[in-house]
């Protein structure tokens, strides 16, 4: 089984998210199932000064928007992924500052249309016949907007493969206008609210619904969700149509990576059979020496809650603002938060931190090697998302002995158990789940957290628990797998 993986972003080279982090250890995993697989990411600047062996593996003339490109296809034999990378280099678009999206000073590229379509047009030619790289996919498992456009366009091709279109994140759908349309020169017929139109635009993500020949997102509740108005961000009515041929699959998490025995971000390590109160305790005391403390056993005494995230409205930070300063008033509580996003939360954090010195610890910016230290070092994490399609920080933090506090949507709601009465007895216990996203709702969630943080034995039983869960790739891989074996032998 031939498959080729085709995103906008993959850990280590780089991440601005959850995405980055499926896309470097999905293809491991299915790799281990006996499946070979490849990614194709669109040459960025960034990836490009990471590689030291790189050949051209042929070139191609892309469409863009009222202009062609000369495209060359790279391959590296650097195994940064542990699968083979492709890159697709067209150096007017890539060649840049910044993240895959954004400009350095925060907003979209004015051409990402042109950008992401001139990747999926390359994405498709190499998927449609296998001149270029002699080699040529069974199937080819598109991500997010930016690829929408792939399994549409491998329809034009002579021998397209079976495609796989799986949603991250229904919020960001690759909206463009009509003018963007007609200047990429897309077919004309795909203007069709049964196709790519979406009040009065079109969608890339719109277009991935529609032609891929199966549609995954990443958890069960989320495969639900996003069939309701609530969540479904104008795509409901059209994902309840194309629900036959749509699967919640739950990613995993990559346990090599995340892994606090051996970690090599942490400066203590531990396990379930090795320390673990005491290794959380020592990462506690080293994360708040880091923050410029001198931490008492008072200070290490107390509960330190962990935020890592994007700053926007999805991830429920403005729930965790307002609920903080009661919270932080009436209990003996820190807060550790790492993200970075829109300026408004990034000022609230600032004034929250000032008002709190040495309580409420904030770094605003992107650091893999701090969120690591933050799983290890936290006692609770809190993850108030609005709506989350899987979520991968509750996943870690699981595994990091670290309790999750968690509204119960999309992924979270899959993978975290409420710690009632009935819960923590039967030992299934492993987080706090709260209903409704409101702060009293997460205040609600906290406090019964902070009561049984104050029942060591109970509260090592839930840490045991949450470290005994298995959230690697290995299930979910093999339902990956079965799907293409399906729609590949109905292609074939
Ligand atoms: P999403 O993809 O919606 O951002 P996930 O929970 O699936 O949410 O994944 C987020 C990933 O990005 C995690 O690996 C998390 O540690 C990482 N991350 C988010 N913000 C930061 C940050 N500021 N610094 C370091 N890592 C971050
Ligand atoms: C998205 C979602 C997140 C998910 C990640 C990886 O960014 O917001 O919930 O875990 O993709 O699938």
């Amino acid at each position: 089984m031939k498959i080729l993986f085709a995103a906008s972003e993959a850990y280590p080279l780089v991440k601005t998210g959850g995405l980055g982090d499926v896309i470097y250890s999905l293809p491991r995993a299915l790799q281990k199932e006996g499946a070979e697989v490849r990614v194709i990411l669109p040459a960025y600047r960034l990836v490009l000064e990471q590689m030291s062996q790189l050949h051209i593996a042929g070139w191609l003339q892309v469409q863009g928007a009222g202009r062609m490109h000369d495209v060359r296809i790279l391959e590296t034999s650097d195994r940064h992924l542990g699968v083979p990378l492709l890159l697709v280099d067209a150096p007017a678009l890539f060649d840049r500052p910044g993240n895959p999206y954004l400009h350095p000073d925060g907003y979209n590229w004015h051409d990402n249309a042109e950008r992401f379509t001139v990747f999926s047009r390359a994405v498709a030619r190499l998927s449609g016949n296998a001149d270029l790289l002699e080699w040529k996919p069974d199937v080819v498992h598109c991500h997010d907007w930016q690829t929408g456009l792939v399994p549409a366009l491998v329809s034009l091709e002579a021998e397209p493969p079976a495609s796989i279109y799986t949603i991250h994140n229904l919020s960001y759908a690759g909206v463009f206008s009509h003018e963007e349309f007609e200047r990429l020169d897309l077919p004309r017929e795909w203007w069709s609210t049964h196709l790519m139109e979406f009040f009065g635009n079109f969608s890339m993500l719109k277009a991935g619904i529609i032609f891929a020949d199966h549609i995954t997102t990443v958890s069960p509740t989320y495969a639900e969700e996003i069939q309701t108005p609530g969540f479904g961000y104008g795509f409901d009515g059209v994902l309840r149509a194309m629900k036959h041929k749509l699967t919640g699959i739950l990613n995993g998490i990559d346990q090599e990576v995340w892994n606090p025995a051996t970690d090599s971000y942490l400066p203590y390590h531990y396990s379930l059979k090795h320390h673990y109160m005491a290794g959380k305790r020592k990462n506690k005391e080293a994360l708040l020496r880091q923050s410029g403390l001198e931490p008492s056993e008072q200070d290490l005494d107390t509960p330190l809650a962990g935020f890592i995230g994007r700053l926007v409205e999805q991830k429920g930070i403005d729930l965790l603002l307002d609920a903080l300063p009661a919270l932080m008033d009436k209990h003996d509580l820190r807060l550790v938060v790492l993200g970075s996003g829109e300026h408004h939360f990034e000022n609230a954090l600032r004034e929250l931190a000032a008002l709190y010195p040495e309580r409420v610890l904030v770094t605003l910016g992107y650091s893999e090697e701090l969120a690591h230290r933050i799983e290890a070092a936290s006692d609770l994490f809190v993850m108030p998302s609005r709506f989350e399609p899987c979520g991968l920080n509750q996943l870690y933090s699981l595994r990091y002995g670290t309790p999750p506090v968690v509204h119960a949507v999309g992924g979270l709601a899959d993978t975290v158990v409420d710690a009632t009465p009935e819960n923590i007895e039967a030992g299934r216990a492993t987080g706090f789940v709260f209903d409704h996203p409101s702060p009293e709702a997460l205040t609600g969630a906290l406090e019964r957290a902070l009561e049984l943080y104050r029942q060591p034995n109970t509260w090592r039983r839930l840490v045991r628990t949450a470290m005994s869960q298995d959230f690697g790739w290995t299930h979910s891989a093999r339902q990956y797998m079965e799907l293409y074996e399906r729609v590949s032998a109905v292609r074939a």
